[in-house]
Order: C-alpha cells, then structure tokens, then sequence
C-alpha cells in the first residue's frame, strides 16, 4: 500500500459529497473543494472555495426570529472545465459508461488526479487525465490540466472553461432555509486574448474578488491558437475553443487561475492584481514543481512516520495534509484563525471555536509562525471580547464561544433539529471554556517556543484580561465558603440548563471551575514573569493594581469543585442527582445513537434530564495536563486527588459519552494511552476513521473535522512519546501500544530542530546542528545531558524494567 495516496477505485455518486471534502486542495489562503471541473452544484456535487477569513453576514427571518449569521462565503467555482465532440452533450460522467476510473489524491505532491476511461452514447471512446493543483508557495494561484486523449473516433471538439460566481452557500442541508445569496456581480471581461475575468462581492463585509482566468491548449505538443468564443452574463464568463481530434491525438488543456481580494496585502486592486498574476504564473508543469518544491519542505519539517505505514500511516498523513493546507505559512501575513471544519465546507459556517486546543500543539512543535499568527487573531479581538464581557455585566475580556471576522459572538440562538423539524434554541454560547482555551494555547505556546516578545506583549494582555474576566465570573458562596461559577455550559453540549429550568445554564462545571483556576494563577504567574518594564506598561494600561493579582491568586485557591458522593469529579454540581440514560436500550432502538440530544428532543425527551454526555468534559482535565500538573493544581484548590481517581473518573465518564463529537474519541483514547494501551489504539483507529470514513453518518461531506484530524496527530506525537514542556525543560516518557513498532518524527524546540526516533526498547534524540551548549532533557522522571555532540541514546532494559543509557 502506498501511504502517501488517497485512492478510489471506483465513482460512486453517493460517496462524491464526502471525497470532495477529503479531496480538497488548498494553501491557507484559499481552498476548493474536489468537485470534478465539469460538474456543478446538485445533489451529487458540491464544488466550493473558500478564502480563510472570508466572511459575510446575511438576515432571515425563521422560527418567529430575525437572524443574523455570518458564514464562510463561497467564492466563484474557478475550476469549470468541460467539453463536448461536435453535436453531443457536454461530458457528464453520470451519462457514459465508464470503463475504467481512478481519483488519486497524492499528498506528497499535493496534487488531485484523476484517470478517466469512457464511451458515450454514440460508442465514442475517450480516455481523460487530469490534475489540479492549489499552489502551496503561489497562494493566489490554482491549476488545472486535461489531457483529452479520443481511442476510436475523430471530429470538432468543444472545451468550454469559466468562471462561475452566480454560486450560493447551499453546501449544509440544515442551512437551506437560512439566506445564501453572499455574492453581488460586478464586472466580466476579457484582459487579453486567453484570459477571462470575473469580479464580485460580497454584499455585506463588502469584500471584493477577483479572478482571472487563463486557458491554454496543446495539441500532440503544438501551441493550439484559433480563434475563441467568450460568453458571459453577470456573474459568469466563459471562453470556448474548438479543435480538431482524431484517434492517437492527444490535447492538452491548461487553465491557471488567480484569485485576489480587496484585503489583500501588497497588491493595488484585486482585478488588477488577478491579471498580473495570471500572467505571470508559469505553465501548468513549471507550477507544479514549484508547488511541489514547498511541499517538500513542508513534509520535511510535519511528517511524523509509523514503523510499519500502511492505513495508519496514510490517513496520519491525510490529517498533517489538510492542517497545513488550512492554516499553513500564508496565514502569518493575514488575518484569520482557523475554522473548525477547515476551508472545506460550510459546517458551522466556516467559525472558529475552542478547537484550536486540539490543532495547536502539532504546529507549537513545527511551525510555531503558524500558532503566533492564529494567537493575533484573537489579540486583534481583545477589544471585541471586552466589549462582550461588558454587554454580559463581567469584566475583563469574554472570548466568544463562535468567532469570524471580528470577533463578536456568532453563535446560533435557535438550530434545526433535523430529526423532529423543530428550530431549537441554542444556548451554546454559555460556553465559557473557550476563554480557558485561549489562556491555555498562549502559555503553551510560549513553554515550546520561548517567544517572550509574544507573551509579554499580546500573550499577557490577553492572560490578564481573560483573569479578570473569570475573576468577574465567580461569586463569593458564604455557606460553602468558596467561589462558585453559575450558569455556564461545559465542553458536552447535551446539557445546556437543569431539567426543566426555564432558563439555560448550569452551576460550577468542573472543568470551567479548574480551567479558571488555572488560568487565574497563571496569569498571577506571568505577571510576575515579564518584567518590571512591562509590568509597569499593562498595569497602567490595564488599570492593574497588585491588590487585583493577589485576588487571582486567592480565588485561583478557592474555586468550588463538585464531587459525587464516591469522590469522583462531578461534571457540574447537581448531575449526581441526574438519571442513568438507557444506553444499550436506545443502541437497539436506533443503532447510530451518537446524536441522541435530537433523538430525545424529536421524541419529546431532553437530554438534560439523563447522565448521558455528548462529549469528554471532566475528561479534558486529563487531557490537557499531566497527572503531575493536574494534581497540583487540584492541591492548589485544597482537595484530596488520588491518583486512583484518575482511573475512576475516567471509567465513569467513559461509559456515559455517546461520542456525539469527534473530539471526544481522541481526549478519551489520550486519557487511557497509559492503563489501557489496547483500548486507546483502537480508539485512535476509531479517530482515524473519524472523516476518511465519515463516522457522524455525513457530517465530512460540510467539512472536515480538522480538530479531531490535528489531534489524531497530536496522540501519536505527545500522547505515545510523554511529550511535553514543564519549568522549561522537554520532557519525554513514552509509551508506544504494542500495535505501533516505532515511529520517528522531527520537533522544533525553542528554535532548535530535534529528531526523534523510539521504539519498543530503543529512543534516541538528535540535536542537529546549532543546538548550542549541552542542555538536560527528562526521560522518564531522571534528567540526562544532551546536546549536538552528544544525542541522547537509551535502551529498554526488560530485566531491569526500566529505561538506560549506554553508559548506566
Ligand atoms: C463540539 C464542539 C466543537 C465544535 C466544532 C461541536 O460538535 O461539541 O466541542 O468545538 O463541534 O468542532
């Protein structure tokens, strides 16, 4: 098996939703869905593009409401292409009978093919190649090529290519009743003899595109030049060639596109800028090697490889693939963060959630640029988040719980139910966590990287603001003499208020309670941290008096967490007393029971009333800290954690999680990589297939799931090895499943690349040059020298049961 392709063997019209999404090419700039050129939005296909950060707000009226949403706006379908012999249809793949077919999706190169043999209605035989390209190092840049080969006939062939920007956001079944129409036309033209333009814009954020597009042909190696027909009408414009083929003769089509818009940096005007880059951009092959060439370092620095490969292999890749063709280096020059389902559809259109949590650390650890930008794009939102905390009656920063161009809440107040037809409300805002998420993803960030600009001069402010935010929060409670936080939602969205309360909340979720604590003596801690200078700059910017740090720390030590009876964490005060959920009887029932908030909610039921949990919540606590880490910080609120707890809480917690978020499989397979090993790999076989085989029943299809897909890396990388970076120092303890032979990857450490290879009974590190004076490194609790001239070299040692270097 080659595990650097994405292959299939076979169309299957049922499946084209879901392989456009896994399929999509993209830069960080923009991304397209695989929807093959020649096909146009319907029921089989959705071709969609998408420009990180590129928003617009529409109204509709629905459920008695008035609206608003702002969605990920698909741009025009740069990628029509077909043609047509003489008197006959223009090709469908749906109309011939195909003979032979192969979509082959190379992520090495970065390159989408596909290999077309048919016969059309009148016996005539053609075999089609094609490849598509989203350039990685030319982020305007997009290429096609068509190699149109006819086996058994000759005669006049049409090609018709396009751009096409009378396009809606139809691609979320859920949405259709919600207003689509983002795009206003504006001009069509013909710059010169082989290039088309077309420009929009979106009719609220006002924002304004480009794209032009070149289209070149070949015939057996000669340039073809006759004369073309242009049509158009607002919104769309079209050249059509026509050539002469007979059997034997080979044409090359080429079309290279651009794409610019009015935000861009560095260009005078997008239309402007389209046609120069347009004209400038290489043929189809000078592209694709230029394309390939930054691809090649990509992989250099991001592939982490499994002895063994195969599946695992491939679909890990798949995963490092799309994060990097979401948010890759281009990002750093923009302004956008990254969109829980990627720039591959319109899931929850196109918005950003507290699921950078998942996608950070991969790229703390390779390309840090990447997490700093995506970190200024919150920074640029402090303001935003302020004014939300305000309209709230808190203090400090209120990070919203949606978040798309600037930063205010974009939450839905009411969703359909697809299950019962009902517009439900949606108080998913509540979810305060997302604050904790920040302060989180800011401190580790800066624990890998030591980018003490960046925490003392955004990373503070933000810490600080997002402390009083949580400060304001919590409430003194006289009768247990601690402070409580009331009426927010956990990470499990299945419960949203007590049974039967009339308003939406619950009281002293224990993650938000120890996420806060944290976060409270964690900016105490960072006060301290930055220095005098810019202590003294944010105290007076900020109003900040040392009477206020002194009031983190205190609350950091006396937030209230609540217990069940046996000790274990309750996931929020009073789910004790909640109802044990029927779960094998409603596995029976419905088989598929991974939604059973809208199974429950069709059948007039609420989910609220049971112990039945969307996703890991109390879990996420060992998920994003140390046994060592968590157990200080519970001491530090003065309760008792057992390490015994651990394995309780996450067996309890365990059998009450329907799973209903992808992100849950891979907090829970995280938490057991240590008791359980066989449990947490099958678990990490079930991430795996979370997209590729699309396990919420046609969820991929709107877009992946680029938090489960990061994380799935993110097990093998820090889960398996103990990665991690505590007082300074890279800490490693692995703890590979017996499933897992090796595996070897490259790190970036406080600006130095490392190189990792482990095995069963075997780790060594590499420091390559540059790696400077010899430093420590802790490996399974004991600290060991190690520095460019001396790798760290260990051996499992199965008499001795533990870890040695040579010279022990
Ligand atoms: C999950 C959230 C997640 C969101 C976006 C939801 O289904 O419950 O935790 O942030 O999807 O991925």
């Amino acid at each position: 098996m080659n595990d650097w392709t994405l292959d299939y063997l076979h169309f299957d019209p049922t499946q084209e939703g879901l392989r456009e999404a896994l399929c999509t090419l993209g830069n960080g700039y923009f991304a397209t869905r695989a929807a093959a050129e020649e096909t146009e939005a319907g029921e089989i296909h959705y071709p969609g593009t998408y420009l990180a950060g590129g928003y617009n707000r529409l109204t509709t009226e629905i459920a008695g409401r008035v609206i608003e949403n702002e969605d990920l706006v698909n741009l025009p379908n740069w990628l029509c292409l077909t043609f047509r012999p003489d008197g006959g249809d223009w090709f469908n793949l749906m109309a011939v009978d195909l003979l032979d077919y192969r979509q082959t999706l190379d992520l090495e190169a970065g390159v989408l093919k596909r290999q077309l043999f048919f016969r059309d209605h009148q016996g005539r035989e053609t075999r089609l190649l094609t490849r598509r390209l989203v350039h990685m190092a030319h982020p305007h840049i997009g290429a096609i090529e068509w190699r149109l080969l006819p086996e058994n006939w000759s005669g006049r062939v049409l090609v018709r290519s396009a751009l096409d920007g009378r396009v809606i956001n139809a691609g979320v079944e859920r949405y259709r009743q919600l207003a689509s129409t983002h795009l206003v036309p504006l001009s069509t033209d013909v710059p010169c003899d082989d290039t088309v333009r077309l420009q929009v814009e979106t009719c609220h954020s006002r924002m304004y595109i480009a794209q032009a597009a070149r289209t070149r042909l070949r015939v057996n190696g000669q340039t073809w030049e006759n004369k073309r027909q242009t049509s158009q009408e607002p919104g769309y414009i079209a050249h059509e060639l026509a050539l002469d083929l007979a059997p034997g003769d080979e044409a090359v089509i080429e079309k290279v596109v651009a794409m610019h818009a009015s935000r861009d940096r560095a260009i005078a005007e997008p239309g402007l800028a389209a046609c120069q880059s347009v004209s400038r951009a290489g043929a189809f092959d000078d592209l694709l090697s230029s394309h390939q060439h930054f691809w090649k370092h990509l992989w250099q620095r991001c592939d982490v490889k499994l002895d063994g490969g195969g599946r695992a292999q491939m679909i890990l890749r798949l995963h490092i693939f799309h994060l990097l063709q979401t948010v890759s280096p281009h990002i750093v020059d923009l302004d956008a963060g990254v969109p829980a389902r990627g720039l591959h559809g319109e899931a929850y259109r196109g918005h950003i959630f507290w699921d950078e949590l998942f996608i950070f650390p991969f790229l703390n650890y390779r390309i840090p640029e990447i997490t700093r930008a995506l970190l200024r794009y919150r920074y640029r939102r402090l303001e935003e988040a302020r004014h939300l905390a305000r309209k709230a009656g808190y203090q400090g920063a209120m990070y919203p719980w949606q978040s798309g161009s600037d930063g205010r809440e974009e939450s839905q107040q009411v969703h359909l139910n697809p299950k019962s037809g009902r517009w439900v409300p949606d108080d998913s805002s509540l979810q305060r966590h997302v604050n904790a998420a920040i302060a989180y993803n800011i401190w580790r960030y800066h624990e890998v990287t030591e980018d003490c600009e960046f925490l003392s001069y955004f990373g503070a402010e933000m810490l600080f603001e997002i402390a009083r935010f949580w400060r304001s929060a919590a409430t003194w409670n006289p009768q247990r003499k601690r402070y409580d936080i009331r009426g927010v939602m956990g990470p499990d969205e299945f419960h949203d208020r007590y049974p039967d309360a009339q308003t939406p909340g619950l009281d002293n979720n224990t993650y938000t309670n120890v996420m806060a604590a944290w976060v409270l003596a964690r900016a105490a801690h960072v006060y301290d941290l930055i220095g005098e200078r810019r202590r003294g700059e944010l105290s007076d910017i900020l109003g900040l008096e040392n009477e206020e740090i002194s009031e983190w720390i205190t609350l950091s030590q006396n937030l209230y967490v609540p217990f069940h009876a046996d000790g274990i964490p309750s996931q929020f005060e009073g789910y004790e007393a909640l109802q044990e959920f029927d779960w094998a009887g409603y596995r029976e029932r419905y088989g598929d029971i991974h939604r059973l908030d809208r199974l429950l909610e069709a059948e007039g039921d609420s989910v609220n009333r049971y112990k039945a949990s969307k996703q890991a919540d109390v879990l996420m606590l060992f998920y994003l800290f140390s046994a060592e880490e968590l157990s200080d910080i519970f001491s530090q609120l003065g309760y008792a954690f057992p390490p015994e707890l651990i394995q309780s809480t996450i067996s309890y917690y365990q059998q009450r999680t329907s799973h209903g978020s992808t992100l849950s499989r891979v907090v829970t397979a995280w938490v057991l990589a240590r008791s359980d090993r066989r449990q947490a790999w099958d678990l990490f076989q079930q991430v795996l297939e979370s997209d590729i085989g699309d396990s919420q029943g046609g969820t991929t299809q709107e877009g992946i799931h680029l938090g489960a897909m990061a994380g799935s890396v993110d097990l093998i990388q820090r889960g398996h090895t103990g990665l991690e970076v505590r007082d300074g120092m890279l800490r490693l303890n692995p703890c590979l499943p017996e499933a897992l032979p090796g595996l070897h990857m490259r790190l970036r450490f406080r600006g130095h690349w490392l190189e990792l290879d482990v095995n069963h009974d075997r780790l060594t590190l590499v420091a390559p040059e540059g790696w400077g004076e010899p430093k420590r490194i802790m490996f399974c609790n004991e600290t060991y020298p190690f520095s460019e001239s001396q790798p760290l070299e260990l051996h499992y040692s199965p008499e001795a049961h533990c870890w040695q270097t040579n010279k022990d």
